[in-house]
């Protein structure tokens, strides 16, 4: 059955293994192509913020400003809404919103940003647009997605590739496109944006402890999150096979030599006057 454009489901869910890498994300591992054009008194409007702590962080960075983190999934938002409270911020404010229908006026945010949410969306231009429309003129617009087939490792592992054909099917039946980051400046074009700036970065998993989190996280959601529910309900994948993908991301953990590297695209645009 075909699933309406716009609507796609969240492929991870917000399981605690999830989590642990969401919550490790901060505005300088994620977000570092932004950094260097934010004003401390800017207005930000972060999409698909999850737990929010990028979110804190940026709203660290315009004490002067503000920053609203939107998220499609309220239950998320009381994390977000925590963490910002713990860390003594009085500059944010968070409200559930789907990125393809923002309900803000046009010309609202002086930055609209959105990291590792349009490879999850069921329409990415229409988001950009979105993103585009509550945008003051000159404003930025600044998007980073992962593109899971770029993503490498060493040593070479069946079971790894297994994990990698699987994620992206699983992703690609819930309406989205795990190897956003290459799309990401095609797709702004689409949505009219005519400054944009293409860069990419990558974040690498290579210490004992680097390993024993990136691989434990991963062998955890291939057992227990939204991702594992929807591979065996989809037909994607068998119980059987969901313990092999996780124990090969265990045995990868544990080789000395094991290293991971996980390549992300970004778009940095200006919003014409
Ligand atoms: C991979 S998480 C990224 C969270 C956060 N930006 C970070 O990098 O830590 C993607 C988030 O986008 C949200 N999301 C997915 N589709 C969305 C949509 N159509 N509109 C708004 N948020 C959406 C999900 O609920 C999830 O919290």
């Amino acid at each position: 059955m075909s699933r309406p454009q716009e609507t796609a489901i969240y492929t991870h869910g917000h399981h605690e293994s999830v989590l642990r890498s969401h919550t490790w994300r901060t505005a300088a591992n994620s977000a570092a192509y932004l950094l260097g054009s934010l004003k401390p008194h800017m207005k930000i409007l972060d999409i698909g913020c999850g737990p929010g702590t990028i979110t804190a962080d940026l709203a660290e960075l315009v004490p002067q400003g503000h920053v609203t983190g939107v998220d499609q999934a309220p239950g998320i938002l009381e994390q977000a809404r925590a963490t910002a409270t713990q860390r003594g911020l009085d500059n944010v404010d968070f409200a559930v919103a789907d990125v393809h229908a923002l309900d803000f006026p046009d010309d609202t945010f002086c930055v609209v940003h959105a990291h590792q949410v349009l490879q999850h969306v069921g329409d990415p231009v229409q988001a950009l647009r979105e993103m585009r429309r509550v945008t003051k003129p000159t404003g930025f617009i600044a998007v980073r997605d992962s593109d899971y087939a770029a993503m490498t490792w060493y040593p070479a592992s069946r079971g790894m590739d297994e994990w990698l054909d699987l994620y992206r099917r699983v992703a690609r039946a819930n309406g989205g496109e795990p190897d956003a980051g290459r799309r990401l400046k095609s797709w702004a074009l689409r949505a009219g944006l005519t400054d944009v700036t293409a860069t990419s970065s990558t974040w690498t998993f290579s210490t004992p402890e680097e390993r024993a989190w990136w691989s434990g996280l991963w062998a955890d959601r291939t057992l227990a999150s939204a991702y594992a529910e929807r591979a065996t309900e989809g037909g994607h994948a068998t119980p059987e096979q969901l313990r092999a993908v996780s124990e090969a991301w265990r045995e990868w953990g544990r080789r000395e030599d094991g290293w991971f590297s996980v390549l992300h695209a970004e778009i940095l645009c200006r919003k014409d006057v």
